[in-house]
């Protein structure tokens, strides 16, 4: 009898918890799912995106959260890599009821996140993948539902030859890609196209794999070929190999990459005088960044890379539409997004038609061990 009891006030209790989370906007809270590398081999992307996040959810929530409903984050460690962030993107949609993800950090993982949030009417903001093909389809069309808060790739990429070009003299290059990874391939084309257009020529164009840890054939063509810069658009873990290996073999040509760079594991003395873009730089003074790094440091401890930092632009963008929108259907939370302006750590940002901020590129010397900033770049 008492058992039958207990039975039937859980399932009621259960039902209860179901009408006030279902939606994962119902009740007192809003769910945001976070999807990022929080292992693997870029795990340290996966650790300042969450600390990022985390940082935002609590200034809302100590404010009294979107419109006095409080931020609930369900986080979960997507790799960078296409399935697990595929198999998390629709757990936290099936399981959580999420109607709104930040994540994934890499191209390559957010793209088919893209196509599941689509398909699933939720809203998506990437706060770093810079291919173009997160957010626009192979029509050309946007998806209505994708941002981030990024710039894109074929900007990155042209800031990095135009620098090349103008400001290091170059005439040559060696590019290495991966011609697996969406942002490699990408990052690597959009460079060529700017360096040949401008004037330079790209004598080297080596291809590898995933899962090469030897680049030593590919290195000898490129010494081989005595360019005056040798350019890695790929994320640190595989630029320390390559770049050590370089050395090894006495390459002496500049290196350069892009935001793929951006990490406390980026190996400096490998690429000790190479040059990288990036978003932001902690040395900006603009009271907002200062602001940042300061409440960052004394949360955490370290000082802020770009991927943080945008990581509390991304949550900052989204909260504050959903609080302007006074809603929690992401339709109506995307087009008050679509024709938002933002203040954010990493500019003032308003979306352009296919939902990519319009903001500046920062350039970065790795120097005496330092990361110097160099250059700020205008679109
Ligand atoms: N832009 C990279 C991508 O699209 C991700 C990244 C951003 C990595 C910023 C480091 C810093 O895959």
């Amino acid at each position: 009898m008492r058992a039958r009891w207990f039975i039937t006030i859980m399932i009621v209790v259960s039902m209860l918890a179901l009408t006030a989370c279902g939606g994962g906007d119902g009740g007192d809270t809003i769910k945001i799912a976070v999807l990022a590398p929080l292992s693997g081999e870029v795990a340290t992307f996966g650790e300042s995106t969450r600390d990022g996040i985390i940082l935002a959810t609590e200034e809302w929530n100590a404010r009294g959260g979107i419109n006095g409903k409080t931020i609930e984050l369900v986080v979960e460690d997507s790799q960078c890599n296409a399935e697990m962030a595929l198999s998390a993107a629709n757990k936290v949609i099936d399981q959580d009821g999420v109607n709104f993800i930040i994540g994934e950090v890499c191209s390559s993982a957010s793209i088919p996140v893209s196509e599941i949030a689509m398909a699933k009417g939720v809203l998506q903001i990437s706060p770093t993948s810079t291919n173009p093909s997160v957010t626009v389809d192979e029509d050309g069309n946007t998806k209505s539902l994708i941002f981030r808060a990024c710039f894109i790739d074929p900007f990155q990429g042209s800031v990095a030859a135009r620098f090349a070009l103008d400001n290091l003299g170059a005439q040559t290059a060696a590019v290495f890609l991966n011609q697996g990874n969406d942002y490699v391939r990408g990052l690597a084309e959009f460079f060529r196209e700017a360096f040949e257009a401008g004037g330079g020529e790209v004598v080297v164009w080596e291809t590898y794999t995933t899962e090469d840890q030897d680049f030593s054939a590919i290195l000898t063509n490129a010494r081989d070929a005595n360019p005056d810069v040798l350019y890695l658009p790929d994320y640190y873990s595989t630029v320390n190999l390559i770049a050590a290996q370089a050395i090894e073999r006495g390459m002496d040509a500049m290196m350069m990459g892009g935001d793929g760079w951006d990490s406390p594991d980026l190996d400096r003395s490998v690429v000790e005088g190479g040059f990288y873009t990036n978003h932001y730089s902690p040395q900006d003074p603009r009271p907002i960044v200062q602001e940042f790094v300061q409440k960052y440091q004394q949360k955490y401890g370290a000082e802020p890379d770009a991927l943080a930092a945008l990581a509390y632009d991304a949550a900052n963008i989204l909260f504050q539409s959903i609080e302007q929108a006074d809603s929690t259907d992401p339709q109506i939370v995307a087009s008050t997004m679509s024709q938002g302006r933002f203040s954010v750590v990493s500019g003032d940002i308003t979306f352009d038609a296919q939902h990519n901020p319009v903001k500046s590129a920062v350039l970065l010397q790795v120097s005496g061990g330092e990361i110097v900033f160099v250059d700020t770049v205008a679109p």
